[in-house]
């Protein structure tokens, strides 16, 4: 690589939902996409331990050149962001602001809803950020854990996903909330049977989507028309990784390769 990467990190192979929309815009940019495989899952794991998890990951990228670090996981960005911004020399972002512009502005009745894991839910990170944009909306959330393993099993189409989203989303959906926040790097996937059981007069806002569009007003579009590589590191597991992130960016990936971040960048 001979330009600065945009880096891209998240608790697994979930980010490359965010990393596919970054690709779209950004066809010209370098990326390298760590995937902590090694630590997955980051949303049911305590704040202290997801800050740490994070600092690590994103000091990595920063090895590795990265003129910008996108928190591609909801639960890092939720409880990560600010302790990133603050110690890293280069721009951060994360995904819940972006998700939450793109949720005021699509929702007519200010009613939101909000998914996402424990982690992210518990942090109140989404909700906050609402509030901030619009005082009299209603926020309605809801932790959704197993739509994780269900998305990486690659069931969108099986009765079980239905029935646990369903679970799940029916005691928001009786708020009367006219929009959804996908508030989790897997929730995208399973986008089709999500909509099918809100039904079409709730908008769904996608948070990878919605950083995509939000990078812009940071990172200008590359003077080049050179083709941008792809690099991925991930910390366990790489064949499970290069056969989900397969099914995810619909095409196989050719620079996979494991590392171990080691505890010296441990801080207390
Ligand atoms: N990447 C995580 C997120 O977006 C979901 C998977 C996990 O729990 O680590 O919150």
């Amino acid at each position: 690589m001979k330009k600065r990467p945009i880096g891209i990190f998240d608790s697994g192979v979930g980010g490359l939902t965010v990393f596919k929309e970054i690709r779209k815009k950004y066809p010209f940019e370098d990326i390298v996409y760590f995937g902590d495989t090694a630590r997955v899952p980051y949303g049911p794991k305590s704040m202290n331990t997801v800050i740490q998890y994070s600092i690590q990951n994103a000091r990595f990228l920063m090895q590795l050149g990265a003129k910008i670090i996108v928190i591609a996981c909801n639960t890092s960005s939720a409880v990560a962001l600010q302790k990133l911004k603050d110690i890293l020399p280069v721009p951060v972002v994360g995904v819940i602001e972006p998700g939450v512009k793109s949720a005021i502005k699509s929702s007519k009745n200010s009613r939101i809803g909000i998914i996402g894991t424990e982690g992210t839910i518990r942090s109140k990170a989404y909700s906050k950020a609402i509030f901030r944009l619009n005082k009299k909306a209603e926020v309605y959330s809801k932790a959704c854990p197993l739509l994780v393993p269900l998305a990486e099993e690659g069931w969108e189409d099986h009765p079980v996903t239905k029935i646990t989203i369903k679970e799940y989303l029916n005691p928001i959906l009786q708020k009367k909330i006219d929009t959804l926040v996908l508030g989790c790097t897997h929730y995208p996937i399973l986008k089709q049977p999500i909509q099918q059981i809100v039904g079409s007069n709730i908008k769904l806002v996608d948070s990878a989507e919605a950083i995509g569009e939000q990078l812009e007003d940071i990172l200008p579009f590359p003077e080049t028309s050179r083709a941008g590589e792809d690099h991925f590191y991930v910390s366990d597991n790489e064949e499970k990784f290069g056969m989900i992130a397969s099914r995810i960016l619909n095409k196989k990936i050719e620079t996979l390769v494991k590392v171990n971040l080691g505890e010296s960048w441990y801080i207390s």
